[in-house]
């Protein structure tokens, strides 16, 4: 805490500085490698400037696999795919030249030279020797929440190639709408790319039905053709993803055999999760499959995996058959043959596949690559065991969560993941030396249940998803958020320049102000005894956390607030019999990630620490149904009275919603 309370003024001042620094080459038009994202790995900025004729880049002089470059470069030790993708860029009074090893090398190396000239048409004289930290630096779009079209998805392929993003994930598929044309199973795309609802948000108010021309869309195969060209012309691969088992109710409305039965073995249950008792399942999944794969050139195909209840599972007859048959002893081990049956047969066409960490329960599937969300714990844990790892945890690479203070946004998923977080996460930190050659990179995330426009998307995708490019491609001794934040503004101002809609961090407001205050009150530093124990998960900081003088932020992960899956009641000893004048506490509410006020709030002091009285009860005035925003509330009371212990309950009460209680700071003077 002390080094977030220390950098926040200096951060402040020295991007002054750096925004004065800027200005000066910006008003002279003059640019140069350094004012680039991704940041290059070794630049040389010399005397002159260079004018750049046209757009069309036919003056530049590119040489792709020239015997004395390479010669030049074999004493460097670089690995396979850092050679694949390097460049060195020269500009000097005779002109551009691009040397690079392969095409892929000569393209990052013009993608470098346009992102110069888009900020200025004047360039220093330079050279830039270059290449990426990881092989892998992606983004995923989810177009199954709110559809995307194709124009939107070549419009986004145009601005992540220009830093340096090589891997767009599509997440073509989920209970809110299928966004892929499927010829063998037509049902898909005319029943279940439309539902009763324009929004994600509607159609789960209006009981998530699905209802053929009315809200929705999907990507016919003609426009994924457009876009794997596009895509394919700016270095860029394109992933699918096609869900499963879970996250598949819009399948199984569109195609009930492939769901579940009750007991009684014939009537359907419409979840999320496919059966994988049934043969349907696989003979449908592998159709559809066949025609992903047949459209899509990725070497990878993303097959979901995530968030399973499997609850249908356990009474299915065909599901008890299945195990029995298989010899599998839980739902996580059927899940996991299920899995594994896929991949097998993606590996048969030649691919293989990717899919969200939980593929790791009950036996990861061989040769499959994990992309670790839940947390980075898991992806540490594939590649010890010989799997390949993408890094996106959703605590610094989900691109949903707020990126400002939560009033000061528009509705988002809950949590808070600033820009300054997002440039933070080191996708290696932690990883033991010898698995590291399995992690391939990072990935942000853009879930879309509460973003309905295209708008929104793009406000929550910049300019945080260029601190995902540069912590791809960037060494980490190269990374230096203060210089980064200088480069972004006359990246976002050439994006809103040219139709795009990115967040001005200008106006950013900043982390939750009392998180910056050490607050000073009479319980500083005392004990608390638990008579129902906080969350493991969200403890805050432990045992310490409710009278540490620190306070939480706009995020109840990763902070201190603490949280309690549960009422709550916990005592604390100030020490010695003192005057008490109030007594209180912030609480944290987010409907949306099952966070709510308690219902009541009782006070109770005491002398010795055996006689309890109630001093206060509070009653929460504040009706929260129908909401889901994130918002603060300061629950306390004036008192007049002298104790040695107090004692906070609150109860969750009977309101439906109740899952978790988050407070911080229980402050006493
Ligand atoms: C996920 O966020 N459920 C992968
Ligand atoms: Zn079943």
């Amino acid at each position: 805490m002390n080094g977030i309370l220390s950098s926040v003024p200096s951060a402040y001042l020295s991007l002054g500085l750096a925004l004065c620094m800027y200005s000066l080459p910006l008003a002279s038009k003059t640019v140069g490698p350094e004012d680039i994202i991704p940041r290059p790995v070794k630049t040389e900025v010399k005397e002159g400037t260079y004018v750049l004729p046209g757009n069309d880049f036919s003056s530049v002089r590119v040489q792709v696999g020239d015997r004395r470059f390479a010669r030049e470069l074999s004493s460097m030790s670089l690995e396979p795919y850092q050679k694949d993708e390097l460049y060195r860029l020269t500009i000097d009074s005779y002109g551009v030249k691009i040397e690079a090893l392969t095409e892929d090398g000569a393209y990052r190396g013009r993608q470098t030279l346009s992102y110069m000239k888009s900020l200025s048409d004047t360039l220093r004289h330079c050279t830039v020797l270059d290449y990426p930290r990881f092989r892998y630096r992606g983004i995923m779009l989810d177009i199954s929440r709110n559809f995307r079209d194709k124009e939107y998805i070549m419009r986004q392929i145009d601005v992540l190639s220009k830093v340096k993003i090589n891997y767009l994930h599509l997440h073509l598929t989920d209970d809110a709408g299928w966004r892929m044309q499927i010829d063998s199973y037509p049902r898909l795309t005319s029943v279940a790319a439309y539902r009763n609802g324009e929004t994600w948000q509607d159609w789960s108010a209006n009981g998530r039905t699905y209802e053929p021309a009315t809200h929705g869309g999907f990507l016919t195969k003609d426009d994924i053709r457009e876009i794997l060209e596009y895509a394919e012309q700016r270095h860029m691969t394109i992933i699918p993803e096609i869900e499963m088992p879970g996250h598949s109710r819009e399948l199984l409305v569109a195609y009930p055999q492939l769901a579940c039965t009750e007991e009684d073995g014939t009537t359907r249950v419409i979840t999320s999760d496919v059966c994988p008792g049934t043969e349907a399942t696989f003979e449908v999944l592998e159709a559809i499959l066949d025609e992903v794969i047949e459209l899509f050139p990725s070497k990878y195909i993303h097959i979901g995996g995530d968030e399973a209840s499997k609850g249908s599972w356990k009474k299915c007859p065909a599901c008890h058959k299945r195990m029995e048959e298989e010899g599998l002893s839980s739902v996580e081990e059927l899940q996991s043959y299920l899995i594994g049956r896929i991949a097998r047969h993606v590996e048969d066409k030649g691919r293989s596949i990717i899919g969200w960490d939980e593929i790791m329960q009950g036996g990861l599937a061989k040769n499959a690559t994990v992309l670790s969300w839940r947390g980075v714990t898991q992806g540490a844990e594939a590649m010890s065991l010989g799997h390949d790892v993408i890094m996106a945890p959703s605590a610094w690479c989900y691109l949903d969560y707020y990126q400002d203070a939560p009033m000061h946004q528009p509705l988002a998923i809950g949590g808070y993941n600033p820009l300054r977080r997002v440039y933070s996460f080191d996708p290696a930190d932690g990883i033991p030396e010898n698995d590291r050659a399995h992690l391939l990179g990072e990935q942000g995330n853009l879930w879309a249940e509460f973003i309905p426009t295209a708008e929104h998307n793009e406000y929550m995708l910049y300019p945080r998803a260029m601190a995902i490019a540069e912590g791809g491609w960037s060494p980490l001794e190269r990374k230096d958020f203060e210089d980064f934040h200088r480069r972004i503004i006359p990246l976002t101002d050439w994006m809103t320049e040219n139709g795009y809609h990115p967040f001005d961090v200008r106006k950013e407001y900043g982390d939750r102000p009392e998180s910056y205050r050490r607050v000073q009150h009479l319980a500083l530093g005392c004990p608390v005894t638990y008579r129902i124990p906080f969350s493991k998960k969200y403890h805050g900081g432990g045992q310490t956390a409710l009278t540490d003088g620190k306070q939480g932020g706009w995020s109840y992960m990763e902070s201190a607030w603490q949280g309690f899956n549960s009422d709550v009641d916990f005592t604390v000893d100030l020490g010695a019999v003192k005057p008490v004048h109030y007594v209180g506490a912030w609480f944290y509410s987010c409907l949306g990630n099952w966070i709510a006020l308690p219902e009541t709030t009782e006070i109770y002091l005491s002398t010795d620490g055996e006689n309890f009285e109630c001093a206060s009860t509070l009653t929460c005035q504040i009706d929260e149904t129908g909401r889901r925003d994130t918002f603060f509330s300061m629950f306390g009371s004036p008192l007049n009275a002298e104790a040695r212990y107090v004692r906070v309950k609150c109860y969750r009460g009977t309101k439906p919603y109740h899952g978790f209680i988050f407070l911080d700071e229980l402050v006493v003077n």
